[in-house]
């Protein structure tokens, strides 16, 4: 199918591309790093209340795990505002379209992220108040586990929708982007991320200060052990999922340098599942954490790139399109300005070179003979009568000269234009 091409808007990017790139990247990096600890923190703080019901023990543990919800909430909140701004300025035709493809579900995640917060203070400072009422309590938390499972759907679709804009033309709603073939896959792919990094987080959380944490006939070592088994569980799942969600890429963006890193990242993961078994068998477990905490570091590193390639790779043809668009658009408009504007009315007799450019650039602010914007260039033209260059480095580079005249504009053009247009000016005020 076709894609639909916008135009560009014909404004520069604020800062160098590798720049835009490098910030996107890392600060995307730490936002997913606290929305996995979010969601992950979510489910996880359920799973063990529920455990908590028949070992009370449990409990504790899980209460502790609710009082790091709402950090990492905000934090995922706060570093989700760099990347989304970045987003937008790099991939502007692309993000804005899917974005406004998905209509009122993209606004949905506003309140649906509130809502979810909210639940989760509600569910964390009414623990001892609902100590007896455990079913209500746990609602409380069930319901924001439902909003946190359903909210990466919206992310998902839309940045998913931004790389294919050959199905922009029957996506009609968020429903219709959810069922793009990389959709499901990704999403599975990411909640395992959030399972396993939350359980590294855990083992390191429970695992400070061993001889400070009470949770009764609960041994410390115990807790480590069991969310070492949760990231082990999910980093193993990962392969699995990792493999669908490359399969259902569209061959189109798959490149020799992502699959290197794929490579890569596949020869590393092994490792870090031998360790992560090992710490699971351990009697003291604690010893490998610090090298897993690397070497997995060096994964999610690692698919970052990839994730980026993926997405230059699906961007890049369309991105040449609206380029192609955009400059057609350019020239397009310039030739029925000069067309609309020349003289004697449309389809009169062509003008000089030089008045087309001097229509376009110069006569919106000045006439010859009247104030406008500027002053009128039969006058102000006096000093540069058999001064061409210094005419051409007036416009180029106007400075500040009349107190009661706002500054002009600098005009930039091509060399040639500049000399017919120069030309021009000097002749008819001469
Ligand atoms: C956005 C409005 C604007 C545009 C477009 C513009 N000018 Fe001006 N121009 C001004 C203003 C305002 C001044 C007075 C600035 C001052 O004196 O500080 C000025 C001053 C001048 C002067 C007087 C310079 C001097 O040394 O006194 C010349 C000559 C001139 N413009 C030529 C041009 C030409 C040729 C173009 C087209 C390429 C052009 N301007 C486009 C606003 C404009």
């Amino acid at each position: 199918m076709d894609p639909i091409v916008p135009k560009d808007m014909l404004l520069p990017l604020p800062a160098p591309v590798w720049l835009l790139v490098a910030l996107l990247l890392v600060s995307f990096a730490v936002h997913i790093l606290f929305v996995n600890l979010m969601v992950g923190s979510s489910l996880l703080v359920m799973w063990t209340e529920i455990k908590g019901l028949k070992k009370k023990d449990w409990d504790k543990v899980s209460h502790q795990i609710a009082e790091t919800i709402t950090v990492n909430k905000s934090l995922a909140v706060v570093f989700g505002v760099a990347p989304l701004l970045t987003i937008s300025v790099l991939y502007t035709a692309q993000f804005y379209s899917s974005s406004t493809l998905l209509g009122h579900s993209w606004l949905m995640v506003i309140p649906l992220v509130i809502l979810a917060f909210l639940f989760t203070y509600a569910h964390k400072y009414s623990w001892n108040h609902l100590q007896h009422s455990k079913g209500v309590h746990l609602t409380l938390v069930g319901i924001a586990c439902a909003l946190f499972l359903s909210i990466p759907f919206i992310f998902l679709s839309n940045i998913n929708l931004m790389l294919y804009p050959e199905h922009w033309a029957r996506v009609h709603s968020f429903w219709d982007a959810l069922w793009l073939p990389n959709v499901l896959p990704r999403y599975i792919h990411f909640l395992m991320a959030a399972l396993a990094l939350t359980g590294l987080f855990f083992v390191y959380y429970f695992g400070r200060k061993p001889e400070k944490q009470d949770f009764g006939s609960l041994k410390s070592s115990e807790v480590v052990r069991v969310f070492y088994g949760v990231a082990l569980a999910a980093t193993g799942a990962q392969i699995l999922f990792g493999l669908l969600v490359f399969f259902t890429l569209p061959s189109h963006v798959i490149s020799l340098r992502f699959l290197a890193i794929l490579c890569l990242v596949l020869t590393l993961v092994p490792f870090a599942l031998w360790w992560l078994w090992r710490e699971v068998r351990a009697d003291q477990p604690g010893a490998r954490f610090w090298p897993i905490v690397l070497l997995l570091g060096g994964v999610v590193a690692l698919m970052i790139w990839a994730r980026h390639e993926v997405r230059e790779n699906a961007v890049s043809p369309h991105r040449a399109l609206v380029a192609a668009k955009t400059s057609e658009y350019r020239t397009r408009m310039t030739e029925t300005q000069d067309y609309i504007l020349m003289p004697g009315g449309l389809g009169g007799t062509p003008a000089s070179p030089g008045s087309l450019v001097f229509t376009r650039r110069c006569a919106s602010c000045h006439s010859f003979d009247r104030r406008l914007v500027g002053p009128a260039l039969n006058e102000a033209i006096a000093s540069y009568r058999g001064n061409p260059q210094g005419l051409m480095t007036w416009i180029v580079k106007p400075g500040r000269k009349r107190p009661d005249y706002p500054a002009m504009p600098a005009q930039e053009m091509p060399r040639d234009e500049l000399q017919q247009l120069v030309e021009f000016v000097l002749q008819t005020t001469g």
